[in-house]
Formats: C-alpha cells, structure tokens, sequence
C-alpha cells in the first residue's frame, strides 16, 4: 500500500488504524478486522472501492514477499504459473507451521490447457475473492505471464478462478 499512497497518506492510515510499523514488520498473522481496517482506510485515501483495494493489495503483496525474506520461498514455488499453483498448498503448510494460529486457504488446478488455467480456491474466510484476484495478478507478473482472471463460479466456501493467457 505504502508505494501506492505514499508516505504521508500512509502514515494517516497508520494513525487512524493504530496501526505501528512494528505490526507490519511482522507481516504475517494479524487479526483480520486489523486487514480489513487497513484496507479500508488506505481504500478511502486511494479513492477506491474496498474491492478494488484489495485486489491492488493482492497484486503488490506479491512483489512484496518477492523483496521480503519469502523471496527464497516464492523461488521454490514455482517459475511457471502451472508449477507454483501446484505447490502453493505445500508452501502454506510448510509457512504456517511456525505459526500455529494462521488460516491458510487451499488452491487447486482443476484445468489446464496452454492457455487457460481454471483454479480452485478453498478457504474458511469470506469476503476475499477481489484480494485472490489480485494475488494470481501478482504471481502473473512476476511468472512473465499476461492475460486475465475472472470468476468462473462460486459455490458454499469455494471459488472457481479462470486464467486466460495471452499466449499464441
Ligand atoms: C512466500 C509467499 C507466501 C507466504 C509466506 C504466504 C503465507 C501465508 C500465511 C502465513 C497466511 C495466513 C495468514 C493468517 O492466517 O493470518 C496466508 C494466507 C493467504 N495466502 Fe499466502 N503466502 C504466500 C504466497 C501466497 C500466494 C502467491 C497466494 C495466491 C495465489 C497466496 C494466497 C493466500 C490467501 C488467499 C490467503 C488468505 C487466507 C484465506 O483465503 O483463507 N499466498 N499466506
């Protein structure tokens, strides 16, 4: 968010949420009324609907775990879109077991052809599908990919995500 708003704007959102630089440092389990309030500070100060706020937080959040100590991990994952989704849930597992109280969701290739990836999203939140959107964005930019991602269904906690590549 910072490079999107700027220092100053940031430091309002940071006050208005209570939010310190010892919280962020940290990055990885806070609370969600915490995320949920930082997005929609930063949202309001952006000009931007909470939806579209989160899927530019998906997208740079993966920029920023490349330039973060998860930079090796994200290495590991995957250099292709096809390998990394297959082992995104293997790096979650292995990610939270240091970290008792985190939720991780769980992501399936259900499809596959050269140019469209269809992906399976399971997890015990509501409300993310946009910030999810975002995160595949993210991975496409740094996989050197383009194209898009829409939703192709949506049933009880599970959510169907379509990848279209731009590939010949
Ligand atoms: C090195 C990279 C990554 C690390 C270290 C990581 C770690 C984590 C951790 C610790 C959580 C749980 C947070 C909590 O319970 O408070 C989480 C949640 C989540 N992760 Fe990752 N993650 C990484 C990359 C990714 C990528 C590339 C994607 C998507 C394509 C992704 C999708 C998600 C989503 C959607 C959640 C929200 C939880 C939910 O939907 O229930 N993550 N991740």
């Amino acid at each position: 968010m910072l490079d999107r708003l700027g220092p100053a704007a940031w430091a309002k959102v940071e006050r208005e949420t209570n939010t310190g630089p010892a919280d962020l440092i940290s990055l990885c389990v806070y609370d969600d009324s915490k995320t949920i309030a930082l997005i929609s500070a930063s949202a309001t100060h952006l000009g931007l609907p909470v939806e579209e706020a989160l899927r530019v937080f998906g997208r740079y959040w993966v920029r920023f775990a490349e330039l973060s100590s998860f930079g090796p991990i994200m290495d590991f994952t995957g250099q292709d879109l096809v390998t990394f989704i297959n082992n995104l849930d293997r790096m979650h597992r292995s990610v939270v077991l240091a970290m008792p109280d985190a939720r991780v969701p769980s992501f399936t290739l259900m499809e596959e052809t050269r140019k469209r990836l269809l992906v399976r999203y399971r997890s015990d939140r509501t409300g993310l599908e946009t910030f999810v959107i975002g995160l595949l964005e993210g991975l496409m930019d740094r996989l050197n990919e383009t194209g898009s991602v829409e939703v192709a269904g949506r049933a009880g906690n599970t959510i169907d995500f379509a990848i279209h590549l731009d590939r010949d």
